[in-house]
């Protein structure tokens, strides 16, 4: 299969890339390194040092023979992104790049103003490229579950059927956000569904929870194929931010009463997901939507886990319940389905204190890289 994975560089995207690459697919990768130029000026650098995108792509081609063909530049461009689609004439793109941080839409106007516009214009930037030069194009994007916010109903993959005044019809689940970021995710959800009502293109939507973890089968091999990993405030998710917290004996920031709840997946998950909605693909004219998560756990449960893991380690693993710079539910209902991935073939990872081991030991290695003061900026959404 050839596929174009745009964001390449990230945190998902490069694994992802050498999920494809070493299963024998043709990949390209495209990055403009928004996230590198971000934490440097925000001052909330990844643990490990990795190697820019064309030297890890060329350490891996030397690992293992297999090519991955990389473009630097920015897909909001359309120039640039068509001419890596005349390129790569992709059977799958896959669609991480954008601004992937909820405390980052919310630092300030300019800052939201660009997540908007880089987000919506990717986007509206794919379907057009595809619509042009490679109409059969399965288009695979990360949405998030945050699209959902955290309603008082069970939450269904995607959709919902509605019975009203004796009639029935289906709809797009209902989304309401808890930050500007997540809106713009609800907002490229509508994007792709108008186009596929119009056009008849197909997409897969995966509305993913937070992922946790630093290794893949073809990451661990090499710490400079490792992925960006980030424990601070703007770019790191809450597991992987606890135990670099709980290493720098920092005490676990879990915000106000910590009952906010979320599904979770492994990174080794988020791989098999998206390598199993590629290979298989939703038909022409369809969105696709999944519940790309594993298990569900409150913000709670997960910093008792870390604590109890690293108490085992020899760590004094402390908990703080500060105050919470988010406007967020901090105790609700949420019941989510996520059975179609598992449907379709997924083998999930769960969240065991061996997976939790090995994730302080990984860090541990690089705990002397540990910047206390990237863990926690307080970034508020109400000023
Ligand atoms: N990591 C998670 O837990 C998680 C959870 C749910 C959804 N997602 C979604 O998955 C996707 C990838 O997330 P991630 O964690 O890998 O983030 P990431 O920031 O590590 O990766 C995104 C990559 O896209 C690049 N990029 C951004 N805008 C670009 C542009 N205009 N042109 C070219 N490249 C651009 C960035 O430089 C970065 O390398 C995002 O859409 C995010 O919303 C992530």
């Amino acid at each position: 299969m050839k596929v174009l994975i745009l964001g390449g560089d990230g945190y998902l995207g490069w694994p992802t890339a050498l999920y494809f690459s070493g299963r024998g697919h043709q990949v390209t990768v495209v990055d403009n390194y928004f996230r590198r130029n971000a934490s440097m000026e925000l001052d909330c650098e990844p643990l490990l040092p990795t190697p820019n995108l064309v030297q890890r792509a060329g350490i891996w081609g030397e690992a293992t023979g297999r090519r991955i063909e990389v473009f630097i530049g920015d897909i909001t461009n359309y120039e640039f992104l068509l001419s890596v689609f005349r390129r790569s004439e992709p059977e799958t793109v896959i669609h991480y790049a954008e601004q992937p941080s909820a405390p980052y839409s919310m630092i300030n106007r300019d800052k939201a103003a660009f997540t908007v516009q880089n987000n919506l214009i990717s986007t509206l930037n794919i379907v057009y490229a595809v619509k042009e030069i490679v109409p059969d194009c399965h288009i695979i994007k990360l949405g998030t579950m945050g699209e959902y916010g955290t309603p008082n109903i069970d939450i269904e993959e995607g959709w919902i059927e509605i019975a009203y005044n004796g009639r029935k019809d289906k709809f797009l689940f209902p989304r309401q956000a808890g930050s500007l970021y997540h809106t713009t995710k609800i907002q490229d959800t509508d994007l792709l569904w108008f186009y596929i009502r119009t056009w008849g293109l197909r997409a897969t939507d995966l509305m993913q929870g937070p992922v946790y973890g630093i290794f893949t089968d073809e990451t661990r091999t090499d710490d400079r194929l490792t992925p960006n990993f980030h424990y601070d405030e703007v770019f790191g998710t809450v597991l992987n931010r606890f135990i670099v917290q709980a290493l720098a004996g920092y005490p676990l920031t879990v915000y106000g009463r910590g009952g906010q709840t979320r599904g979770y997946l492994n990174l080794m998950d988020t791989m098999q997901c998206v390598y199993l909605a590629a290979t298989k693909p939703a038909g022409q004219g369809e969105l696709r939507i999944f519940n790309q998560v594993t298990e569900v756990f409150s913000v709670n449960e997960l910093a008792e886990k870390v604590q109890a893991v690293g108490s085992k380690l020899g760590y004094d693993v402390k908990i703080d319940n500060i105050e919470n710079p988010r406007k967020e539910e901090e105790e609700h209902y949420y019941n989510p389905k996520y059975t179609g991935l598992i449907e379709l073939g997924l083998k999930p990872h769960y969240l065991t204190d061996d997976v939790l081991e090995d994730m302080f030991r990984a860090v541990e290695k690089y705990k002397d890289n540990i910047n206390v003061n990237a863990i926690f900026k307080g970034i508020k959404w109400v000023r």
